[in-house]
C-alpha cells in the first residue's frame, strides 16, 4: 500500500545513513560495553539461530565495524562480505572476510556483490536505514542461494511508539499507528540525531510478503535471570521497551522446487 506522502518519507530516509559516518565509533564503543544489550541478548540470539556456519559464506549488510563477522569467519564461515556506510572497519580482518564502504539500499550498485550469491545474508539492526524496504529485500534475495536464507533483526516498533507518546504527550496507538517519520537521540551519542519511519508489526510482515519471503522463524530474545540480575538497569529498559524481534526469512519461489 503506498501512503500520499511516500516520496517525501524516501527523501528523508536516503539521508537517513549519512548521521552513521560519525555515530559509528560511539556505537561500536557502546556495544562494547560488559552491559550493553547487543552483548547481553542481541548477538546471543542472532548466534544461536546462525548455528554451525562452516563453510557458510554470509552477508552482513550494515555490518557496523565488522566485528560479527569476524567472529563467523573465525567460526567457519567462507567468502564473506561486510557492506556498511560508515566506512568504521576493523582493521584485524581473516582471510575470507571482505569489508565494503556501501549503501544497503543500493546493492546493485556495489560491484564486488555483482554475480556472488551467498548462504546467509544479515540485516542487523540496519534495515530501517532503507528508503525502499521492499526492492531492498527483492535486491537480497536475489543474492540468495537456493536454500540461503535472510536473518534480519529490528527494533520492537512499540518502543519508539512509547518514547514518542511520553515525548508529546500522545498515546500509545496514536503513536503507534502514526506512520510518520520520526527523529530520536540515540544513547550513543546524544549530539546525533537518527531519523526513522515508524512502523507496526504488520508493516513489517507485509513487506516482508511483498518481497516474496517467508517467516521460518520468528524470535523475541530476553535477558536471562542471571544477567537481569547482574543488570538491573537493563532488565528494567527490557521490561519497558521489549527489546528487538528477529525474522528468518526464506525465499517463496524454495518451496516451488
Ligand atoms: C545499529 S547499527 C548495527 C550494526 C551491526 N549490524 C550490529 O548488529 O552491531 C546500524 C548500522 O547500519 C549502518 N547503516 C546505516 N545506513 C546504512 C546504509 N544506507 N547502508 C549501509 N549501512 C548503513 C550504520 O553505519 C550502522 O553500522
Amino acid at each position: 500500500m503506498t501512503r500520499p506522502d511516500d516520496q517525501d518519507m524516501r527523501g528523508t530516509l536516503r539521508e537517513a545513513g549519512k548521521p552513521w559516518v560519525h555515530l559509528a565509533p560511539d556505537y561500536e564503543k557502546a556495544r562494547a560495553r560488559e552491559d550493553s544489550l547487543d552483548r547481553l541478548v542481541e548477538w546471543p540470539a542472532q548466534r544461536e539461530i546462525l548455528g554451525d556456519v562452516s563453510g557458510r559464506s554470509v552477508l552482513d549488510l550494515g555490518c557496523g565495524n565488522g566485528g560479527k563477522l569476524v567472529v563467523l569467519v573465525h567460526d567457519g564461515a567462507v567468502a564473506s562480505i561486510g557492506v556498511d556506510i560508515s566506512g568504521n572497519f576493523v582493521a584485524d580482518r581473516p582471510p575470507g572476510l571482505e569489508l565494503i564502504n556501501g549503501d544497503l539500499s543500493d546493492l546493485a550498485a556495489i560491484p564486488e556483490l555483482a554475480q556472488r550469491k551467498f548462504d546467509r545474508i544479515l540485516f542487523l539492526q540496519s534495515f530501517g536505514y532503507t528508503p525502499d524496504p521492499v526492492r531492498t529485500l527483492r535486491e537480497a534475495k536475489s543474492l540468495l542461494k537456493d536454500d540461503g536464507y535472510i536473518l534480519l533483526t529490528r527494533t520492537q516498533p512499540i518502543r519508539y511508539a512509547l518514547e514518542r507518546a511520553e515525548e508529546n504527550s500522545t498515546s500509545l496507538g496514536e503513536e503507534y499507528f502514526s506512520g510518520t517519520t520520526f527523529s530520536y537521540r540515540s544513547g550513543w551519542n546524544e549530539r546525533i540525531a537518527l531519523t526513522k519511519r515508524s512502523y507496526t508489526v504488520s508493516d513489517l510482515l507485509n513487506i516482508f510478503s511483498a518481497a516474496g519471503l517467508w517467516i521460518e522463524t520468528a524470535a523475541e530474545p530476553q535477558l536471562s535471570e542471571d544477567a537481569g540480575r547482574r543488570h538491573p538497569h537493563k532488565l528494567a529498559w527490557m521490561n519497558k521497551y521489549l527489546g528487538i524481534i528477529i525474522f528468518k526469512l526464506r525465499s517463496l519461489d524454495q518451496t516451488k522446487e
